[in-house]
């Protein structure tokens, strides 16, 4: 193989990586190192309502974007991840120029889960009940994935002496030059910054610590984020109901 470094991740893939890292990290750490009745607990579900504005750009982008970030490109069968799997420890896994069978599964798993947590949470923040160990139950799902996604990653990094993580980063990797994308796409990147952002500002300006209520932009609709249909928060609590939990 040509081992020469080429272009194969667009710009809005890698800022959709790293905003999607970012958000997670910080939604999850806050979720799980705070109490439900801490100020800083409803933020968890701000941060999780913008990673669903970049998962759902991010499905968006698997049918319009460039080639190895459709998801045409990585829609492996079951047959091919078990040839794959295989191969790791047999050292004959072929090397993919997108994301390999492994990754692709992860990825997919990744997005569903994410969809997942954030349809149970603002359920539960229109007062469904019985919904939070749904909730729990696919978050730490997630954070298993993700492990299993970095330490693919390291492996991939210290087997292949291959740096993928600057990938991910520069756009580029070792691969044929046939495989190259022509262009990062830098327009859709800024339509993706500027909407990521917009939906990001509307969100942390409409939220009230008072009321523990934050407004979804465009669609206007009032959710008291955090906390599964309390009544009163004022920084006390003013009606200790017992819930489904
Ligand atoms: C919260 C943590 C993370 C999440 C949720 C996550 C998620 C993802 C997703 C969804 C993709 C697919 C990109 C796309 O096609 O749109 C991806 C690819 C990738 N990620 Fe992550 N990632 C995380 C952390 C990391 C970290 C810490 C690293 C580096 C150590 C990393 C390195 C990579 C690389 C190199 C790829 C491309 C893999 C390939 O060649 O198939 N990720 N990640
Ligand atoms: C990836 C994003 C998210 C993660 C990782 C996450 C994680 C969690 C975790 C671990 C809990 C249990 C916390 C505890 O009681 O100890 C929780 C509870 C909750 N989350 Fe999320 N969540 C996310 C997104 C959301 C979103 C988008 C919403 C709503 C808009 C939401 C609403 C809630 C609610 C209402 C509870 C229940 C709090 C209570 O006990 O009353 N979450 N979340």
């Amino acid at each position: 193989m040509n081992a020469t470094r080429q272009l194969v991740w667009d710009l809005p893939t890698r800022i959709f990586h790293w905003a999607l890292t970012a958000s997670l990290a910080a939604s999850a750490s806050i979720a799980l190192l705070t109490h439900d009745r801490d100020s800083l607990f409803p933020y968890h579900a701000i941060l999780g309502l913008i990673l669903a504005l970049l998962v759902v750009l991010r499905l968006v982008w698997g049918f319009i974007g460039t080639r190895h970030a459709r998801f045409g490109s990585f829609l492996f069968g079951p047959v091919a991840l078990g040839t794959y799997l295989r191969g790791i420890f047999t050292n004959t896994a072929a090397r993919h120029p997108g994301h390999n069978p492994g990754s692709a599964y992860a990825i997919l798993a990744m997005l569903l889960l994410l969809g997942g947590i954030t349809i149970t949470g603002v359920l539960m923040s229109t007062g469904t009940r019985g919904l939070k160990d749904a909730h729990e139950v696919m978050t730490y799902s997630l954070l298993g994935v993700v492990a299993a996604h970095v330490l693919g990653v390291i492996a991939h990094t210290i087997r292949h002496r291959e740096n993928i993580t600057l990938g991910m980063i520069d756009g580029k990797k070792a691969c044929e030059p046939a495989e190259a994308i022509a262009s990062v796409r830098p327009a859709f990147a800024l339509l993706l910054v500027a909407l990521v952002s917009l939906w990001s500002v509307g969100l942390f300006k409409s939220y009230d610590p008072a009321t523990r209520k934050a407004t979804i932009p465009l669609l206007g609709t009032s959710l008291k984020v955090g906390d599964a249909g309390k009544q009163g928060w004022n920084g006390e609590h003013r009606e200790r109901r017992r819930h489904d939990d």
